[in-house]
């Protein structure tokens, strides 16, 4: 079975700051995979990528083989199968 999350040579840019570097990985059904680094290296980026959050400014991101930014994909069913914490959530304070 091809994996659930495929990447392949993942960049991403912000003007001048080159943030993703040519990414390959794959993440098979049941794996954990935990994406560790110092701050400001790029994990965020990279998990924003994988739901469409971010635009990739090259590569490819494949989940359960749909390409998450082909223009043609229909990113909000795609994320209807992709949970997310994010690392500011912005809840109501109360
Ligand atoms: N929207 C944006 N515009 C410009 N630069 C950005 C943007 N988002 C992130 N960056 C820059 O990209 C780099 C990677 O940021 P990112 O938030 O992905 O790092 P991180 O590894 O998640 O850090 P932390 O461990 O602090 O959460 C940083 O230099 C950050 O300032
Ligand atoms: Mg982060």
């Amino acid at each position: 079975m091809d994996a659930v999350i495929r990447v392949k040579g993942l960049t991403k840019q912000f003007g001048q700051l080159s943030v993703l570097r040519g990414i390959d990985c794959a993440v098979q059904a049941s794996e954990v995979v935990c994406v560790i680094g110092p701050s400001g290296s790029g994990k965020s980026t990279f998990l924003r990528c994988l739901n469409g959050l971010e635009d990739a400014s090259g590569g490819e991101v494949l989940v359960h083989g749909v390409p998450v930014h082909d223009p043609r994909t229909d990113v909000d069913a795609l994320r209807s199968e992709i949970g997310m914490v994010f690392q500011r959530f912005n809840l109501f304070p109360h």
